[in-house]
């Protein structure tokens, strides 16, 4: 659905990612790992055309990036979930309508979705959160919400950046478990993370593969897990 093919990245001087080859399958399960800096954000958002490379290809859903114009990068991203590592939630509305913000820019009817919205901040545990406003939530609670925006297209895809980054174990585990849910719907998920023992927690559950971005390139990740 995603597919990288010798990409490099420079955002300016030296080149941060060189040669990457990736695809992301239906189904399938990745985790990005690699020091600060060494480019995940970067390379997330090659996987979701915020960014394009300054060589190589990307072709989303069959679609090669470089032909596509900005009306169709933006019917393509709604596709693709996205939690970003720092939420990037309007600070001045409530909850369920910085959840709902997609189906709106999208241009579908929001209140026609009110039951799946519901649903949707219930499977995250969020049911009684719904009128606060972003800073009023904990980490966690961000957390969730941000994981319920990302979903509410209903995307193929779902990359998730840094989604345990502020939150203690025993959110990390249910963070994790939501994403399982997802994966075992069939959605493809990418995870950028630095923990170890969550990449450990989900390879008990599920098939996932782990990718190292080292001295710019994408390494398959292995027995030290
Ligand atoms: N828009 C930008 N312009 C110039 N340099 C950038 C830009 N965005 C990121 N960088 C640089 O690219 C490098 C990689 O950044 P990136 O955010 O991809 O790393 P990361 O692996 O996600 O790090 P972290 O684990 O801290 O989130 C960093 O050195 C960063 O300063
Ligand atoms: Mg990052």
């Amino acid at each position: 659905m995603i597919e990288l093919e010798d990409v490099s990245h420079s955002y300016g001087g030296a080149e941060l990612l060189s040669g990457i080859s990736l695809r992301l399958q239906p189904g399938s399960f990745h985790f990005l790992t690699g020091p600060s800096g060494a480019g995940k954000t970067t390379l997330l958002k090659l996987c979701y055309a915020e960014l394009r490379p300054t060589r190589g290809r990307v072709r989303l859903f069959g679609a090669e990036l470089a032909g596509m114009d900005r009306d169709a990068v933006a019917r393509t991203r709604r596709r693709i979930g996205v939690v970003h590592q720092d939420c990037q939630f309007l600070d001045h509305l409530p909850l369920a309508e910085n959840v709902s913000l997609p189906l709106l820019v999208a241009g579908r009817d929001v209140a026609a979705e009110a039951g799946n919205l519901r649903e949707l901040l219930a499977w995250v545990g969020l049911q009684a959160q719904t009128e606060a406003l972003p800073p009023q939530l904990s980490g966690g609670e961000r957390q969730r919400a941000a994981l319920a925006r990302a979903v509410i297209m209903d995307p193929d895809v779902i990359l998730a950046d840094e989604p345990t980054g502020n939150v203690d174990w025993e959110m990390s585990l249910r963070i994790l478990q939501l994403l399982i849910e997802l994966n075992r719907m069939g959605k493809a998920i990418l995870v950028a993370t630095h923990d170890l023992n969550l990449i450990r927690a989900a390879k008990a559950q599920v098939a996932a593969r782990v990718l190292r971005i080292k001295g710019q390139q994408l390494q398959q990740a292995g027995a030290e897990l």
